[in-house]
C-alpha cells in the first residue's frame, strides 16, 4: 500500500475554477488529486485530467463515497458513476467520507461493499476518512489488517491529533492530513512565520513541511497557480528539531470541521 505524500485538494472548487486548479496543479508537477462524490466536481476533475494528456498510470486519483451511497445496493454503482465522471476505469483510492456512527447503514455493510469494490478492481486501495480510534478498530475488524490504506483526517499545527495518529501508526494505516493550512488560518501564525523567515520560506510551506516530516501525506488546495507551485516546494524544506518542537506547542484543539450526525466522538 502506498499513498503519495503530496496531492492537490478540490473541496469547494467547481466549474472552470476546479478545471483551472487541477490543470495548473498537473502542470506544476502534482500527480495526486483528491476529490469526492459530494464535491460535485468529479466530471470537471476528469476533464482536466484527460485534457492534460498525462498517462493514467502516472496519476493517483482519490474519491470518497458520500453518505447517501453507503447501502450495499448503492455503494458500488455510485463508485462506477464516479469512474465515468472521472473518465477512468479505476481510482487509486476510495474512502468512506464520514463514519456516520448512528446512521441507518451499518459500518459493516459499507466497509464490506468498499472491500468488494476493491476486489472488483474499481479501486486499487481503500480507506476511511474522519474515523476516530474506535471506529477505525471496527473497520479493521470488517476488512482485516493491512487493508485500510489511510485515514484522511483534519490535521494541522492547531489540531495535531496525537492519540489518533499514534494508533493509526500502530495499525500500519497511513495518515493523510486534510486542511493542513487550517483553511488559511495558520498562515498568520507568528511562530510559523518566524520559522518561515528563518528558512526563507513561506508560512504555508512550513505547515506542509511539518506534516510531511511527521510522515503524513498532505493535499492542500489552491485556486492560484503561484500558491500551488510554492506549496509543492514544501517538499524541499527541511525543518530542524527546534522548528518541530515549536510547532508541537501550537496544538490548541483547533478543529474546524465537525458536522452533526456524520462525525464520531473525536479522540482528545
Ligand atoms: N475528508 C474530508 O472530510 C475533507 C474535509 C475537508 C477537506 N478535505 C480535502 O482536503 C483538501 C484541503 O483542504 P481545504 O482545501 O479545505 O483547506 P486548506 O488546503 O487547508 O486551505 C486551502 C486554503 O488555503 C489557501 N492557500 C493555499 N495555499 C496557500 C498559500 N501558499 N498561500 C496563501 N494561501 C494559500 C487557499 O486559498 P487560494 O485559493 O487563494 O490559494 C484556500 O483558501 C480539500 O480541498 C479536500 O480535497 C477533505
Amino acid at each position: 500500500m502506498s499513498i503519495p505524500s503530496f496531492g492537490v485538494g478540490t473541496f469547494r472548487l467547481s466549474g472552470q475554477t476546479v478545471i483551472d486548479s487541477v490543470t495548473n496543479a498537473l502542470e506544476c508537477g502534482y500527480r495526486a488529486i483528491d476529490t469526492a462524490q459530494v464535491y460535485d466536481n468529479e466530471s470537471e476533475v476528469g476533464l482536466a485530467v484527460s485534457q492534460s494528456g498525462i498517462d493514467r498510470n502516472e496519476l493517483f486519483l482519490t474519491t470518497k463515497i458520500w453518505v447517501d451511497n453507503y447501502s450495499k445496493d448503492k455503494l458500488i454503482p455510485s463508485l462506477k458513476e464516479s469512474l465515468d465522471k472521472l473518465k477512468t476505469d479505476y481510482v487509486d483510492l476510495t474512502l468512506i467520507h464520514w463514519p456516520v456512527p448512528d446512521g441507518e447503514i451499518s459500518l459493516k455493510e459499507y466497509m464490506e461493499s468498499l472491500l468488494e469494490a476493491k476486489e472488483q478492481g474499481l479501486t486499487k486501495q481503500i480507506g476511511i476518512s474522519n474515523f476516530n480510534i474506535e471506529l477505525t478498530k471496527q473497520a479493521i475488524d470488517v476488512v482485516g489488517n493491512n487493508v485500510i490504506a489511510t485515514n484522511q483526517i483534519e490535521l494541522s499545527p492547531y489540531l495535531q491529533n496525537r492519540k489518533l495518529t499514534a494508533f493509526l501508526k500502530s495499525q500500519n494505516i497511513h495518515v493523510t492530513s486534510y486542511m493542513t493550512l487550517a483553511y488559511g488560518k495558520v498562515l498568520q501564525d507568528p511562530v510559523l512565520t518566524a520559522i518561515a523567515n528563518k528558512h526563507n520560506a513561506t508560512t504555508a510551506q512550513v505547515a506542509l513541511a511539518w506534516a510531511l516530516k511527521l510522515g503524513y501525506s498532505v493535499i492542500p488546495s489552491s485556486t492560484k497557480r503561484e500558491n500551488l507551485a510554492s506549496n509543492l516546494l514544501a517538499r524541499e524544506l527541511n525543518l530542524d528539531n527546534d522548528d518541530m518542537s515549536a510547532i508541537y506547542n501550537l496544538e490548541s484543539n483547533g478543529r474546524i470541521v465537525s458536522p452533526d450526525k456524520l462525525s464520531p466522538i473525536w479522540d482528545e
